[in-house]
Parts: C-alpha cells; sequence; structure tokens
C-alpha cells in the first residue's frame, strides 16, 4: 500500500529534489503540493513549484499557495542558498496551473475526506501552513498518520549557531507543530548534512542523460556553489527529499525517539529545536530525531526516481 502524502514546500533547490521522489515514487500517493513563503517569496516559490512539476510531468496533483510570511516574525528568506528566484541554475518550463484554494484549506480539506490515519505530512519549509491548518481545524491531529518534516537538527544550525532555516523563520509554528499529540518525525541537518550530492552521485545522474537528469544536475550546480561559498560545504546537502526517502523505505533513515522543543525566547537561541538524549523516551513522547542516513540507498532512490520519470514509467 502506498503512502498518502502531502508536501508542504518551499522550492528550494532540494525541495525540488523531494517533490521527485514524491512524484516518481510507486510507495508514495503525492495528494497535493502546497507552498509557503521561505527560501524566498510565496509568490516566487509557488511559480517554482508550479514549473517543476511541469518539468516532471506531473499531472493532476493539486498546487494550492498558502501562507505568505511567519505567524509573528518578520519574512526571511534565503538567496544565499537558492538564489533570487529562489531556484537559480536552471530553465523552467511553463507551469501547472494553481487549484482555486488557499494551502492550508486544501491540507484541511485533504485530510478530513480521508480515514483517520490515511494522510502524512511532509512539511519541507517553514512550518506556519501546517500550524495555521492545526488551529483552523484541530481535527486534523488525529487524523493525520505521522508528520515528517525538514527542519531543525540536535547538534548544528545553519541559520544561527544553534537554529535551521526552516524553524528558526517561523519558531512559533514550529512550537505548535511539535507541542500537538501526533507523531513527528524530526529530519534535521544531523541527518540531511549525510545526504551531500558528491562527484560520484552527480556523475552516476549524467550516466542517466536526459531532461530531468540535466535537470537535477544544473540544480546542483548552482546548490554546490551556493554552499561552498555560504557555509564551506564541498558538496551541497540535499535536504528535503531525506524526508520522503524515509517513507519510502524507514530503514534508510535511522531515527530515535526523544523529546523535542522549540526555544522560542532565548537571546542566543530563538528557533533551536531542544532534543533531551538523557535518558530513554518517556511514555507519551510523540517526537522522534533523525540520526543516520543509508547514503547509497538515498541515492538509489533518487537516481531510479530520475529514470521513472524519463521512462515515462510514473
Ligand atoms: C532547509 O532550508 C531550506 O533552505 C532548504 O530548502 C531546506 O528545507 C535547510 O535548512
Ligand atoms: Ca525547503
Amino acid at each position: 500500500m502506498s503512502r498518502k502524502i502531502i508536501l508542504d514546500c518551499d522550492p528550494g533547490h532540494d525541495d525540488a529534489i523531494a517533490m521527485l521522489l514524491a512524484h516518481a515514487s510507486p510507495e508514495i500517493e503525492l495528494l497535493a503540493v502546497t507552498t509557503v513563503g521561505g527560501n524566498q517569496t510565496l509568490a516566487k516559490v509557488t511559480n517554482n513549484a508550479q514549473r517543476i512539476a511541469t518539468v516532471y510531468g506531473m499531472q493532476g496533483v493539486p498546487i494550492a499557495s498558502g501562507c505568505d510570511r511567519p505567524l509573528v516574525r518578520k519574512p526571511e528568506v534565503a538567496p544565499g542558498q537558492h538564489g533570487e528566484s529562489g531556484l537559480d541554475g536552471v530553465e523552467l518550463p511553463e507551469p501547472q496551473p494553481l487549484v482555486n484554494q488557499h494551502a492550508v484549506d486544501l491540507i484541511i480539506d485533504t485530510i478530513m475526506s480521508h480515514e483517520p490515519g490515511e494522510i502524512t505530512l511532509v512539511p519541507t519549509g517553514p512550518l506556519t501552513n501546517i500550524a495555521m491548518a492545526v488551529r483552523k481545524e484541530p481535527r486534523i491531529v488525529e487524523r493525520v498518520r505521522e508528520v515528517v518534516l525538514m527542519g531543525g537538527g540536535y547538534h548544528v544550525g545553519n541559520w544561527s549557531a544553534v537554529a535551521e532555516f526552516n524553524i528558526k523563520v517561523d519558531p512559533e509554528a514550529a512550537h505548535i507543530v511539535f507541542n500537538e499529540p501526533w507523531e513527528v518525525v524530526m529530519v534535521g541537518l544531523d541527518l540531511t548534512h549525510q545526504a551531500l550530492a558528491t562527484d560520484e552521485i552527480t556523475a552516476k545522474i549524467q550516466k542517466l542523460g536526459g531532461p530531468v537528469a540535466q535537470f537535477v544536475l544544473d540544480l546542483f550546480v548552482f546548490f554546490r556553489k551556493a554552499y561552498q561559498d555560504s557555509q564551506g560545504f564541498d558538496f551541497p546537502p540535499v535536504h528535503d527529499p531525506c524526508t520522503v526517502a524515509y517513507l519510502i523505505d524507514p530503514s534508510i533513515v535511522k531515527t530515535v525517539r526523544v523529546p523535542i522543543n522549540i526555544e522560542l525566547r532565548g537571546e542566543l537561541t530563538v528557533g533551536m529545536t531542544v532534543a533531551d538524549f538523557r535518558e530513554p523516551a518517556g511514555e507519551g513522547c510523540h517526537t522522534k530525531a533523525a540520526t543516520d542516513l543509508d547514503f547509497e540507498r538515498f541515492w538509489e532512490l533518487v537516481i531510479d526516481s530520475i529514470d521513472r520519470i524519463q521512462k515515462g514509467d510514473c
């Protein structure tokens, strides 16, 4: 049985790879793509999502645009990682249409019209839409199977010494999401910094040939330079698809059950995801942190997805 997911994203180079895996993997049924202001303005990331959908031949999957700013704080974008367009470095075709519904309502309606336990939420941007959906229709919490999100980290930050971008941009939204009693899997930087697009990986993608392979290679060229310049990485960490890989095959991403909460008031630590590893998690602990990635299997999934799209197998 395939896993039904809603991908809530802010494309974004790595969000584009999350869309690729979600669309092309038979283990996943992608019910909707929703967008949120994050890596760039809402208008830009929504436009990117619509055009990426065309690159992958993704037709009939509803795409809806959501919140354009965090719940409380001023918007922040990440041109240093994703460029002025949010997806610099690639040529994009004509966009797929948007549905005429706010993302928050599409998320709520999709969850409420399915059986309890059927839908998994996969947020790969700031958590604004998800927090708004919870506040607007609290019953979604008991109906969602789990929330598998890219964000946070228990040892490292990238938007401050201790906070990761998606959480730091809207910590109040993250606080809501982490404090509802649903299952939350935090696929944070500790994990995603293992998902490097190395030379060996890009050579394998190159070997495939074809337009989607070329699109992914172009994404990685820009992303690599951005991560070299901004964070001193040799190769770019491709964060967001690690969430989808976990859902395709949980053995690819090792997790540990630990209590996790979001720092809202620290002078130096706002947006930190504080994970308590001291003791075995107590009963009722509903949060897990991702720790170890099966690098080979992860990239195998990405490469197989490119191949499947190019062969028209999805
Ligand atoms: C996260 O922030 C964004 O720049 C990426 O798309 C990813 O979701 C990594 O910190
Ligand atoms: Ca993202």
